[in-house]
């Protein structure tokens, strides 16, 4: 991950002082930098330990940082790892256009590799994200969509690039079809189980561990799974209350509705759907072989549910 991070701060460099000033600003922000993990760890498992690993481990995050910079613009949101999102700070413009240099300048990288089935895979990938983004927006303030509907939603914009990352070790390594497969299976139930809890955190989370404020899906009036489950759980009244905030996205109602949200079990029922992804992830790893990076990716996978962050 050292190496990853020297080839983020290399490729970072642009001669417009701007670039420089907001893309190092989010990417130094910190973050978990769980995406270039899962490369590294998947090609190590399947024994590729060349250089081109750290370029698509960078890759990928230079892809996640810049679906940031315009998730944060269209959720209106102010705060992102501990800071004041870019946006709050140098403007939606500024935000969208380095966003557009961060994903530009991950297609140059993504060439360098000189991998035909790379390209393939991160094109499809970018392109379900930006599909899942566009998703979100024509669901936003419909209390009426199915749990179908919300998990296509987070399997595009969330979990494709999971699976993308995952997959991407196995292509290094030139793994066989199913172990490929497998790969990306993990990251894609990985990538679903991530985006469950941080839709639940967005209810029960400390701000301050998150980095992020929580309450803004409420805000956004977008209709997440503990919402879903609360209102197939919750009396005829407390339903009401739930659809009334999605359409009109109320915060003052905020306390109530978590409230509710609590009571019902729905943060439960998210939790569950998440640790059943979870034990997915798990089964698509014992088509590899077993070594420490294996291991890793166990307890990798064990975490992605338990984390406050
Ligand atoms: C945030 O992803 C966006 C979601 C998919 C929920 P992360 O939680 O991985 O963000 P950082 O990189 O650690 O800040
Ligand atoms: C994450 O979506 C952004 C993408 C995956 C493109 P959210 O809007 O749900 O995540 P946060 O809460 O802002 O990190
Ligand atoms: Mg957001
Ligand atoms: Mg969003």
């Amino acid at each position: 991950m050292r190496e990853v991070d020297a080839v983020i701060a290399r490729r970072l460099s642009s001669e417009v002082a701007l670039i420089n000033q907001i893309s190092g600003y989010i990417v130094h922000a910190g973050g978990k930098r769980m995406r270039p993990k899962l490369v590294l760890l998947f090609a190590n498992a399947l024994g590729f330990n060349g250089p081109a690993r750290h370029e698509l481990a960078a890759v990928v995050e230079f892809i996640h940082t810049a679906t940031l910079l315009h998730d944060d613009v269209v959720d209106e949101s102010s705060l992102r790892r501990g800071k004041k999102t870019a946006n709050a700070l140098f403007g939606n413009a500024a935000s969208v256009l380095v966003g557009d240099f961060l994903y530009s300048r991950a297609f140059q990288m993504m060439v360098s590799v000189d991998r035909m089935r790379v390209l393939d895979v991160l094109a499809e990938a970018t392109n379900i994200i930006a599909e899942g983004e566009v998703l979100q927006l024509m669901n936003m303030h419909d209390p009426d969509i199915s749990v179908e509907d919300y998990l296509r939603v987070i399997r595009f914009k969330t979990a494709k690039l999971f699976e993308a990352s995952a997959r991407l070790g196995a292509v290094l390594a030139n793994a066989d079809p199913a172990t490929e497969e497998a790969c990306a299976s993990y990251g894609r139930a990985l990538g679903t189980a991530f985006q469950l809890i941080d839709d639940v955190l967005d209810y029960e989370g400390d701000p301050h561990a998150l980095g992020k404020n929580i309450g803004d899906d409420l805000r956004e009036g977008k209709p997440t799974l503990p919402l879903l489950a609360a209102m197939a759980r919750a009396s005829d009244e407390e339903r009401l209350l739930i659809r009334h905030a999605i359409e009109h996205g109320e915060v003052d109602k905020l306390q109530e509705i978590i409230a509710i949200v609590r009571r019902t079990g729905a943060l439960q029922a998210t939790r569950d759907a998440a640790q059943a992804e979870v034990e997915h992830a798990k089964q698509s790893l014992l088509q590899l072989p077993l070594n420490k990076w294996r291991e890793a990716l166990l307890e990798f996978a064990i975490q992605s549910v338990g984390r406050s962050f």
